[in-house]
């Protein structure tokens, strides 16, 4: 996969626990362009990739902006970019690529849970930027915890910023109230953490919402139902072994416990360093790395995360 080597030229704290970092080409050229919603792979080091939204104007040719949240609970990813990535720093990055874009709508409702503020933030510059309509809610836990407060106080669209804290009585957002004043041509954009965008989602389906009017963006994968999942085969076609793959196991470790490795980084179907060409057996894609015309095809999948559907994939491996 291409990397482009960029300088960390600012590591800015912006709340507890939050760090932004602003990189510049390495080489002082432009930048790849960008849309709003797009991320980025960032190489974080010792084989760490991991997927960060892009949270600075779109118009922006000189520079990306990202925001992380430490969060020790994670698989490493956020806790390495806080601790060892500083400013004058060379790292590698992915170009930006889009899954969360923007459609043409009448109004845009823009709804950020925490640090999903980052590609919801990006959203609202550029559609200020672009005179669309639209109206952003900013929830987080604690004022302490909520970035870029003062950008948005000193941005052209700080009255269409509304801020609910859950340590403040009633802060809560009204989710339902603010759903049904949204105008009929409305669009929605959610990013944030799972529970978040589940309780909008949900909120949206019972309010009458069309699925079409309401896009989300999950840090990784969604969570996957793995209830029903079961074991299966994967034949490896250039020697024909075939190996199964336990219900609880994904298909790159279980390979790997046979001595078939399977470059991956993200291991949760977002950065597509896995890729696999599928030669038989239909895939049960859970990535969001593909898009649904490649899915539909079946002609490849990602084994960090999906599985099959047939009882046998054989792989081009
Ligand atoms: S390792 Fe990133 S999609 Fe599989």
């Amino acid at each position: 996969m291409n990397t482009l080597a960029v300088k960390v030229v600012k590591k800015t704290r912006e709340a507890d626990d939050i760090v932004s970092f602003e990189f510049a080409s390495a080489d002082g050229r432009p930048l790849p362009p960008f849309s709003a919603g797009s991320h980025i792979d960032v190489h974080v080091g010792q084989g760490l990739v991991r997927q960060y939204s892009l949270c600075n104007d779109p118009q922006d040719t000189h520079r990306y902006q990202i925001a992380v949240l430490k969060d020790p609970r994670s698989r490493g990813g956020s806790v390495a970019v806080h601790d060892t990535i500083a400013e004058g720093d060379v790292v590698q990055i992915g170009a930006p690529r889009n899954h969360f874009p923007l459609v043409p709508a009448g109004h845009y409702l823009l709804l950020a849970g925490g640090i999903g503020v980052t590609p919801i933030l990006c959203m609202a510059e550029r559609l200020a930027r672009t005179g669309a309509a639209f109206d952003m809610h900013y929830c987080t836990r604690a004022p302490e915890r909520t970035a870029f407060v003062a950008r948005i106080a000193g941005s052209s669209f700080a009255d269409r910023v509304r801020f609910h804290f859950d340590s403040e009585e009633g802060g809560r957002i009204d989710l339902q109230a603010v759903l049904d004043a949204a105008p009929p041509d409305t669009h929605v954009y959610v990013c944030g953490p799972g529970g978040f965008i589940d309780f909008v989602t949900a909120m949206a389906r019972a309010r009458g919402w069309p699925d079409e009017r309401v896009h989300f963006e999950y840090f990784g994968a969604a969570p996957a139902d793995t209830s029903g999942d079961r074991a299966f085969e994967v034949k490896i076609a250039s020697s024909g072994a075939v190996y199964t793959i336990p219900a609880d196991q994904p298909v790159t470790l279980a390979l790997q416990r046979h001595g078939i490795d399977i470059m991956v980084s993200c291991e949760q179907g977002v950065c597509g360093t896995c890729v696999t060409r599928v030669l038989e057996g239909e895939p049960e894609h859970r990535d969001v790395y593909l898009t649904d015309e490649e899915k539909a095809a079946n002609d490849q999948f990602t084994p960090c995360c999906s599985r099959a559907r047939s009882a046998c994939l054989v792989l081009d491996l």
